[in-house]
């Protein structure tokens, strides 16, 4: 007896999900979405002609400079919060599964009377989900790359992030950039083709036990001939 085959065609279809980084930068914005990272208030209160947050060459008269060149693409952008402000914000949109912020701290001396220490708030959506706050330690260096906020376990839809200053501290505050996970996900359909082999014992076995089925009967002789 000669052996049978069977040949079948299993369409088979899987879902991946791969996390990609993205960086969304204090000035550039995000690269792949085109979003610029919305700063608030948008003018100095005393000088309408004076955007409040200032990009590094926005910032000639500025009493603190961080080094351009350790900042992420060369990029980073400023502003002193004091209690008279009430509010200030830099706001990012984005679709994603985590969000890192990266901040430059400054390290001046009280005694210069600069404000160099850095206060804020992170807020997730509409809640607050952390707080910042970096005394200085008087030697006047920058730290550069801080990570001060990351979370991973967002929801894989759009959110709006806000690192912000409200109440009656003042405050230095230096974005440099933030990094987000997003998540593409793809269905890919493949076929899988199996050709199964029955030898000739399998045949011979099948008409003992179907037997006592008619229908089962003329099955078994199709299969045998
Ligand atoms: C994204 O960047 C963060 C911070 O550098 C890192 O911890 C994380 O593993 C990165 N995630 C992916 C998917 O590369
Ligand atoms: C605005 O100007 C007044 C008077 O010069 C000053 O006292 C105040 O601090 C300034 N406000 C800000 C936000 O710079
Ligand atoms: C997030 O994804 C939705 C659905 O694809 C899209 O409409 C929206 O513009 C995206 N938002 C951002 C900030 O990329
Ligand atoms: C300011 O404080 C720093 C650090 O505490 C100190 O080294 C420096 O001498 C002080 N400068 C003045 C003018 O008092
Ligand atoms: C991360 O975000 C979620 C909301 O998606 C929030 O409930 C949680 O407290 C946050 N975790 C941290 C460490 O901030
Ligand atoms: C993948 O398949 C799932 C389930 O059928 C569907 O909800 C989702 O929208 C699909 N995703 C894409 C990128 O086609």
């Amino acid at each position: 007896m000669n052996n049978f085959f069977i040949s079948l065609l299993l369409p088979i279809s899987l879902s991946f999900a791969a996390g990609t980084n993205r960086t969304i930068d204090d000035g550039l914005g995000d690269v792949v979405t085109g979003l610029q990272v919305e700063y608030l208030p948008l003018y100095s209160p005393n000088n309408t002609a004076e955007p409040f947050w200032k990009h590094e060459d926005q910032c000639d008269g500025c009493a603190i400079m961080p080094d351009v060149t350790k900042a992420f693409d060369g990029t980073w952008t400023a502003t002193t919060y004091v209690p008279a402000i009430e509010y200030m914000s830099a706001g990012l949109r984005f679709n994603g599964t985590a969000i890192y912020i990266y901040l430059i701290l400054s390290n001046y001396p009280a005694n210069t009377s600069l404000v160099s220490r850095t206060v804020c708030d992170f807020r997730l959506d509409g809640s607050v989900v952390g707080a910042f706050d970096h005394e200085m330690d008087g030697t006047s260096n920058f730290e550069y790359n801080t990570l001060a906020y990351s979370n991973e376990s967002l929801s894989d839809e759009e959110h709006i992030f806000l690192i912000e200053t409200t109440g009656s501290e003042s405050s230095y505050v230096v974005f440099d950039y933030a990094i987000y996970t997003s998540v593409v996900s793809e269905n890919t359909t493949f076929n899988l083709f199996l050709t199964l082999r029955i030898a000739p014992t399998t045949i011979l076995n099948i008409p003992l036990i179907l037997e006592r089925s008619p229908v089962m009967q003329s099955q078994a002789s199709s299969l045998a001939c």
